[in-house]
Protein backbone atom coordinates (compact mmCIF):
# COMPACT_ATOMS: atom_id res chain seq x y z
CA UNK A 1 0.00 0.00 0.00
CA UNK A 2 0.85 3.37 -0.74
CA UNK A 3 1.87 5.66 2.33
CA UNK A 4 1.98 9.06 0.48
CA UNK A 5 -0.72 9.39 -2.17
CA UNK A 6 -2.06 12.82 -4.13
CA UNK A 7 -5.54 13.21 -3.80
CA UNK A 8 -8.09 15.72 -6.05
CA UNK A 9 -8.95 17.65 -2.80
CA UNK A 10 -5.25 18.94 -2.28
CA UNK A 11 -5.45 20.98 -5.40
CA UNK A 12 -4.26 24.66 -5.27
CA UNK A 13 -5.96 25.06 -8.65
CA UNK A 14 -3.02 25.50 -10.93
CA UNK A 15 -2.16 22.63 -12.83
CA UNK A 16 1.03 22.51 -13.53
CA UNK A 17 1.65 22.90 -9.54
CA UNK A 18 -0.38 20.10 -8.74
CA UNK A 19 1.45 17.90 -11.49
CA UNK A 20 4.46 18.17 -9.56
CA UNK A 21 2.87 17.87 -6.08
CA UNK A 22 1.42 14.23 -7.25
CA UNK A 23 5.19 13.60 -8.42
CA UNK A 24 6.66 15.01 -5.19
CA UNK A 25 4.13 12.34 -3.40
CA UNK A 26 5.37 9.53 -5.86
CA UNK A 27 9.06 10.02 -5.13
CA UNK A 28 8.47 10.22 -1.20
CA UNK A 29 6.85 7.11 -1.76
CA UNK A 30 9.15 5.00 -3.92
CA UNK A 31 11.71 6.31 -1.40
CA UNK A 32 9.85 5.16 1.31
CA UNK A 33 8.81 1.60 0.16
CA UNK A 34 13.00 1.69 -1.01
CA UNK A 35 14.09 1.98 2.58
CA UNK A 36 10.91 -0.31 4.23
CA UNK A 37 12.49 -3.12 2.02
CA UNK A 38 15.73 -2.44 3.25
CA UNK A 39 17.31 -2.11 0.07
CA UNK A 40 21.30 -1.36 -0.26
CA UNK A 41 22.37 2.06 0.06
CA UNK A 42 23.26 2.13 -3.30
CA UNK A 43 19.87 1.86 -4.51
CA UNK A 44 18.09 4.37 -1.89
CA UNK A 45 20.72 6.98 -2.08
CA UNK A 46 19.61 7.92 -6.16
CA UNK A 47 15.87 8.10 -4.97
CA UNK A 48 17.07 10.65 -2.17
CA UNK A 49 18.57 12.86 -4.83
CA UNK A 50 15.31 12.71 -7.13
CA UNK A 51 13.19 13.53 -4.31
CA UNK A 52 16.40 16.54 -3.98
CA UNK A 53 16.07 17.81 -7.33
CA UNK A 54 12.91 17.49 -8.06
CA UNK A 55 11.82 19.26 -4.65
CA UNK A 56 14.22 22.16 -5.82
CA UNK A 57 12.63 22.33 -9.09
CA UNK A 58 9.23 22.88 -7.91
CA UNK A 59 10.37 25.10 -5.25
CA UNK A 60 11.89 27.21 -7.77
CA UNK A 61 8.54 27.36 -9.91
CA UNK A 62 5.85 28.02 -6.91
CA UNK A 63 8.62 30.76 -5.70
CA UNK A 64 8.76 32.43 -9.13
CA UNK A 65 4.72 32.15 -9.38
CA UNK A 66 4.27 33.67 -5.88
CA UNK A 67 6.78 36.14 -6.65
CA UNK A 68 4.61 36.72 -10.46
CA UNK A 69 1.21 36.95 -8.13
CA UNK A 70 2.44 39.36 -6.11
CA UNK A 71 1.77 37.14 -2.81
CA UNK A 72 2.69 39.01 0.09
CA UNK A 73 3.56 35.91 2.39
CA UNK A 74 6.34 34.73 -0.11
CA UNK A 75 9.10 35.49 2.39
CA UNK A 76 7.19 33.04 4.99
CA UNK A 77 7.01 30.54 2.41
CA UNK A 78 10.23 30.34 1.30
CA UNK A 79 11.62 29.93 4.70
CA UNK A 80 9.17 26.76 4.91
CA UNK A 81 10.51 25.44 1.47
CA UNK A 82 14.15 25.88 3.09
CA UNK A 83 13.59 23.67 6.02
CA UNK A 84 12.33 21.22 3.85
CA UNK A 85 15.31 21.08 1.38
CA UNK A 86 17.69 21.24 5.11
CA UNK A 87 15.47 17.71 5.84
CA UNK A 88 16.03 16.09 2.74
CA UNK A 89 19.54 16.94 3.26
CA UNK A 90 19.25 15.18 7.24
CA UNK A 91 17.80 12.22 5.56
CA UNK A 92 20.61 11.69 2.94
CA UNK A 93 23.15 12.26 5.95
CA UNK A 94 20.65 9.94 7.98
CA UNK A 95 21.07 7.33 5.00
CA UNK A 96 24.73 7.72 4.16
CA UNK A 97 25.44 6.77 7.75
CA UNK A 98 23.75 3.50 7.17
CA UNK A 99 20.87 4.47 10.06
CA UNK A 100 17.63 2.73 8.47
CA UNK A 101 15.74 3.95 11.86
CA UNK A 102 16.28 7.81 11.73
CA UNK A 103 15.43 7.26 7.62
CA UNK A 104 12.18 5.74 8.04
CA UNK A 105 11.41 8.55 10.72
CA UNK A 106 12.45 11.49 8.31
CA UNK A 107 10.51 9.96 4.98
CA UNK A 108 7.50 9.83 7.66
CA UNK A 109 8.42 13.47 8.76
CA UNK A 110 9.06 14.44 5.06
CA UNK A 111 5.66 12.83 4.12
CA UNK A 112 3.30 14.57 6.44
CA UNK A 113 5.57 17.83 6.58
CA UNK A 114 4.52 17.79 2.46
CA UNK A 115 0.95 17.26 3.22
CA UNK A 116 0.60 19.64 5.44
CA UNK A 117 1.67 22.36 3.42
CA UNK A 118 0.28 21.57 0.27
CA UNK A 119 -2.92 21.51 1.96
CA UNK A 120 -2.05 24.88 4.48
CA UNK A 121 0.60 27.12 2.74
CA UNK A 122 -0.08 26.19 -0.61
CA UNK A 123 -3.56 26.48 -0.68
CA UNK A 124 -2.82 30.39 0.87
CA UNK A 125 -1.38 31.45 -2.68
CA UNK A 126 -3.72 29.22 -4.36
CA UNK A 127 -6.76 31.07 -2.68
CA UNK A 128 -5.65 34.89 -4.50
CA UNK A 129 -7.46 35.88 -7.35
CA UNK A 130 -5.49 35.56 -10.90
CA UNK A 131 -5.59 39.04 -11.55
CA UNK A 132 -3.45 40.05 -8.16
CA UNK A 133 0.19 41.95 -9.69
CA UNK A 134 -0.40 41.60 -12.84
FE1 LIG B 1 5.13 25.60 -1.13
FE1 LIG C 1 4.17 23.20 -3.47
Amino acid sequence: MSLFVWKPEYSVHVADLDSDHQKLFSILNSVYENVMSSREVDCVLPKIDQLSTYTNYHFSKEELYMREKGYSGIEDHIAKHREFTRSIEALRNGYHNNDLEVSKELIIVLGEWLLRHVLKEDRKYAELPTSLGE
